[in-house]
C-alpha cells in the first residue's frame, strides 16, 4: 500500500506542479463525502478535537493571519523540498543530454532545484566550492578556469581569474548553457577544470573526457564530490578504482583529501604527453546522491472547521 502510493507519487511528480498550484484546493470534492470517512482518519481526529474545544475556541480571538501564513510557508517549504528531491533524483539517474532536454522543457525546474540545493547546503558546515575558491586564490589570478556544472556561478563571482562557467541553464549572462560533455571551448585552452558536486549524470565519464580535452598539458582537474558516493561500505564507488580510471585517461593523481565529513576533494594533473595506448577504461558506477523520502500528511482546516486532507508525497 505504502509502495503503491509512492509509485503513484512518482508518476505524478514526473513533471511537478508549481508549488502554488499544488496548494489549490482541487481535492475539496473529497470533503463532501465526509459521512463515509472511517472513524479514525486524521481528519476525523482533527474535527473531534475541534468540537471538544469548541466553547473555549469560540471565546478565543481568531487566529492571526500571520500564524496561518507561517503555516502556509511551512507547507510550501515541504512541497518545495519534495520537488527538489525529485529533480535531484532525475539529474543523478539520466544522461546529461536528457537533463538538458528536461530543463529546456521547463526552465523553472532549474530554479526549483537550486532553491532546494541551497537549502540542503546551508546545513553543511563547509561548502566545497569555498575550498576551491581558496585553492584558486592561493595561485596566480592569470590562470584560466572552466567550472563544469557551475550552479549559481559562485566560483566565478569570488575569484579574479577568467572563469568559463557551464551549466544546463543560464540565469546569468556569464553562464554558458550546455551539456558539459560538449563545451564550447578550444582544446588545450584552460589551466584548471572544476567539477564541484556536478558529476551527476550517468555518463559522467564523458564530462571528464571533455575536461581532459580542454585542459592544457599540466593543467589541473579538481573534483569535489559527496563523500557517500565514494564509500564502498555503503554502496559507493571505490575511490581507488575511480582514481585509476581518471589516471588511465591521462592524469596523475596529486592529492586525495578525505578529511571533510561531507565531501571528498580529488586533485589531478593532466600529463604532459598523452599516452599512446588507447584502452577501454573501467569507470566505477557513482551512486546517486538521493535525499531522504518522507510521506507527509498535511491537514488544512477551512474557516467552517471542515477539514480538507491532502496527501502529499514530498519526495
Ligand atoms: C549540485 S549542483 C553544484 C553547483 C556548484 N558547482 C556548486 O558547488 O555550488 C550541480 C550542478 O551541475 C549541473 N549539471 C549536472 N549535469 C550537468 C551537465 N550534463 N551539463 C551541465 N551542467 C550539469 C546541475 O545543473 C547543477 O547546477
Amino acid at each position: 500500500m505504502k509502495g503503491q502510493s509512492r509509485r503513484k507519487g512518482r508518476a505524478k511528480h514526473n513533471k511537478p506542479q508549481r508549488i502554488e498550484e499544488s496548494l489549490q484546493p482541487k481535492h475539496s470534492i473529497k470533503h463532501k463525502k465526509k459521512t463515509h470517512q472511517p472513524q479514525n482518519t486524521q481528519s476525523n481526529i482533527s474535527r473531534r478535537k475541534g468540537r471538544a474545544n469548541h466553547s473555549s475556541a469560540s471565546s478565543n480571538p481568531p487566529k492571526s493571519s500571520s500564524s496561518s501564513s507561517s503555516f502556509l510557508d511551512k507547507v510550501k517549504a515541504r512541497l518545495a523540498g519534495g520537488h527538489f528531491r525529485m529533480i535531484n533524483e532525475k539529474l543523478y539517474t539520466c544522461t546529461g543530454k536528457e537533463a538538458l532536454d528536461y530543463f529546456k522543457e521547463d526552465p523553472d525546474l532549474f530554479n526549483m532545484y537550486h532553491t532546494g540545493y541551497q537549502e540542503q547546503m546551508s546545513h553543511w558546515p563547509e561548502q566545497p566550492v569555498n575550498r576551491i575558491i581558496k585553492w584558486l586564490k592561493d595561485r596566480s589570478s592569470s590562470i584560466i578556469v572552466a567550472d563544469f556544472g557551475c550552479g549559481d556561478a559562485r566560483l566565478a563571482k569570488n575569484v579574479k581569474n577568467k572563469v568559463f562557467s557551464f551549466d544546463l541553464v543560464s540565469n546569468n549572462p556569464s553562464v554558458i548553457a550546455c551539456d558539459m560533455s560538449n563545451v564550447p571551448l578550444e582544446s588545450s585552452s584552460v589551466d584548471v577544470a572544476v567539477f564541484c558536486l556536478s558529476l551527476m549524470g550517468t555518463n559522467y565519464a564523458s564530462y571528464l573526457q571533455e575536461a581532459y580535452r580542454v585542459l592544457k598539458p599540466s593543467g589541473w582537474l579538481l573534483i569535489a564530490e559527496v563523500k557517500s558516493r565514494f564509500d564502498p561500505n555503503n554502496g559507493g564507488a571505490d575511490p581507488n578504482q575511480f582514481t585509476k580510471a581518471v589516471c588511465e585517461m591521462g592524469f596523475t593523481s596529486e592529492l586525495k583529501d578525505f578529511a571533510n565529513k561531507m565531501f571528498v576533494l580529488l586533485y589531478f594533473k593532466k600529463k604532459e604527453k598523452q599516452s599512446s595506448k588507447s584502452r577501454e577504461i573501467e569507470w566505477p558506477e557513482l551512486k546517486p546522491c538521493i535525499y531522504k523520502t518522507s510521506l507527509t500528511f498535511i491537514c488544512i482546516k477551512t474557516r467552517d472547521e471542515s477539514p480538507e486532507t491532502y496527501l502529499s508525497d514530498t519526495r
